[in-house]
């Protein structure tokens, strides 16, 4: 096996809305890649792991078949890819779909403004203009609904003024792209964000060793984004109390203080964000002396 093989390869997106926070969470993880412009493929300089930058709408294909280990992408486009290869769940295509909540953003229907929607039925024998015409069929198929769909590979928002549809299903995020067309949200088809996906193929050891480590990196990642270590004195009495005020925190670490008996100090990481509130119910509840740090990372 040449060396190129024990390599791992990742697909991400080329430029898009994608780019940038993917190529910043596997940074995150510890890979350094240098990335000059119009460059299809980022060499990792400190770990066998390689990014071939991509169209976003071909990453499940190649996860799929293996070109690529690991693909970051819109679970729109998995999803499109999905019903379209008619795989009902995404066994035979990709193994390990986990959400990595960046990305947001809808597959919604829209219309012009001004557009009587009430329901899926007000889109019988109506043109809808989308790249995603299998969402839009499954959509369709699900609700007994015929319609023509018109497939339009970009510049969606468009079409309705062109007079080639009546209706659009396309990527909603801020919704400035609508509202500059002259069209209204009437329905949310399905909820999107970046997802990793894993090829299916058999790894070898040393690769699903590596995949595994970075997958688990990348979920350490996810986890301290919103964690804070927070540390308080508190009267031993209250302890209870103030476990129970601290937010997603597992056991506390509960440490004497010097020169008293009655009072205690308190460190815990807490898994969800720290509000004033709670350090006002905190301190309320008896806690005084409270800090609270950002956790850089954290290996479960
Ligand atoms: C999507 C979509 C819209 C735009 C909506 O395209 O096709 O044009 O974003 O965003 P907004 O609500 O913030 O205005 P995207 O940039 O994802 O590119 P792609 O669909 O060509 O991959
Ligand atoms: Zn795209």
């Amino acid at each position: 096996m040449d060396s190129s093989e024990q390599r791992i390869k990742i697909a991400i997106q080329k430029s898009g809305r994608l780019t940038d926070h993917s190529i910043d969470l596997l940074q995150r993880c510890g890979l350094k890649v240098t990335r000059s412009k119009d460059q299809l493929f980022c060499y990792g300089e400190n770990m066998p792991v390689d990014l071939l930058l991509v169209r976003d709408d071909d990453i499940p294909q190649l996860v799929a078949d293996d070109i690529c280990d690991l693909g970051i992408c819109g679970l729109n486009i998995v999803e499109e890819k999905r019903l379209k290869m008619g795989a009902k769940s995404d066994a035979g295509l990709f193994k390990q779909v986990f959400e990595l909540d960046f990305g947001h953003c809808r597959l919604s229907l829209a219309g012009p403004e001004g557009s009587e929607f009430k329901g899926p039925a007000t889109l019988q024998n109506k043109r809808i203009a989308t790249s995603y015409t299998s969402i839009l069929e499954d959509y369709l198929a699900t609700n007994n609904v015929s319609a023509e769909i018109v497939y339009f590979s970009g510049a969606v928002e468009i079409t309705p003024k062109l007079g080639k549809a009546d209706f659009i299903c396309d990527l909603v995020s801020t919704g400035s792209t609508l509202a500059a067309n002259g069209l209204v949200e009437v329905e949310t088809l399905l909820n999107s964000e970046a997802i990793i996906i894993q090829t299916q193929a058999p790894l070898g050891k040393s690769k699903q060793d590596l995949v595994d480590r970075l997958l688990q990196r990348l979920d350490g990642v996810l986890q301290v984004r919103e964690s804070k270590y927070i540390m308080l004195h508190a009267p031993r009495a209250a302890l209870a109390k103030i476990q129970s005020l601290l937010p997603g925190t597992e056991a506390p670490t509960v440490l004497p203080l010097e020169g008293t008996e009655d009072r205690v100090a308190v460190h815990a990481v807490c898994r969800e964000n720290v509000f004033w509130e709670t350090l006002e119910n905190l301190k309320a509840a008896g806690a005084s002396s409270l800090l609270v740090l950002p956790v850089e990372k954290m290996l479960a």
